[in-house]
């Protein structure tokens, strides 16, 4: 079945194909395959392994991630908004943490869509810092030159452009794309 062969949309009016569908679902298996062997290598802890994905970017590759880890795992969600114009990050970030969560001697794994400045990822790696996890990692879908704050994986590297599609939106639209597409009129 050439599950593979969903067409990309090139219609006008679509996200010009930046990562074509094909592309991100290779890495995702890559990157699942190495969080799953950097995990078991800690088997002695005995660590349960917790996806922390961000909201709402991030829902579609923390869908398509944990299982291409492979492995058991808690899977929640933290919810994260910058305020500011639609295409640019604002330095006030507000987290949502689900009140039940506890990740006392967790291996907790952040799912962050794409980092642009990188102060969102910061200040969930601020706010997770006296939750008692064994380990806390990042995993990034995609990042931009300017990030200042790292993650342990990252899918791609891309340019400093504004990107929508496999789950990432301009004021609520293309999330369902595939693919991740790129927005014309790019005035960053
Ligand atoms: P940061 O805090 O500057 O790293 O921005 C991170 C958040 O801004 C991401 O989690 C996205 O929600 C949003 N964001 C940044 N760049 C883009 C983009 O190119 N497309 C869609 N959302 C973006
Ligand atoms: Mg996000």
């Amino acid at each position: 079945m050439a599950r593979e062969s969903i067409p990309e949309p090139d219609q006008p009016g679509y996200p010009p194909v930046l990562i074509p569908e094909v592309a991100v679902r290779r890495r995702v298996r890559e990157l699942g395959r190495g969080i799953a062997r950097a995990h078991d290598a800690r088997k002695q802890d005995d660590a349960q392994l917790v996806l922390l994905g961000v909201l709402n970017g991030a829902f579609m590759f923390t869908a398509d991630l944990v299982r291409a880890i492979d492995r058991p795992a808690i899977v929640d969600f933290i919810r994260a908004r910058s305020y500011g114009a639609a295409r640019a990050s604002s330095g006030t970030v507000t987290l949502e943490l689900p009140p039940e969560l506890d990740l006392a001697g967790k291996h907790v794994l952040v799912v962050e869509d794409v980092l642009d400045t990188g102060r969102t990822l910061g200040a969930i790696r601020d706010r997770l810092a006296a939750s008692g996890a064994a380990v806390i990692e990042a995993v990034t879908l995609l990042r931009k030159p300017k990030a200042t704050v790292g993650a342990e994986y990252i899918g791609f590297e891309i340019d400093d452009r504004f990107v929508v599609g496999y789950g990432l939106d301009e004021a609520g639209r293309w999330r369902h794309l595939p693919y991740v597409g790129y927005l014309d009129d790019d005035v960053r």
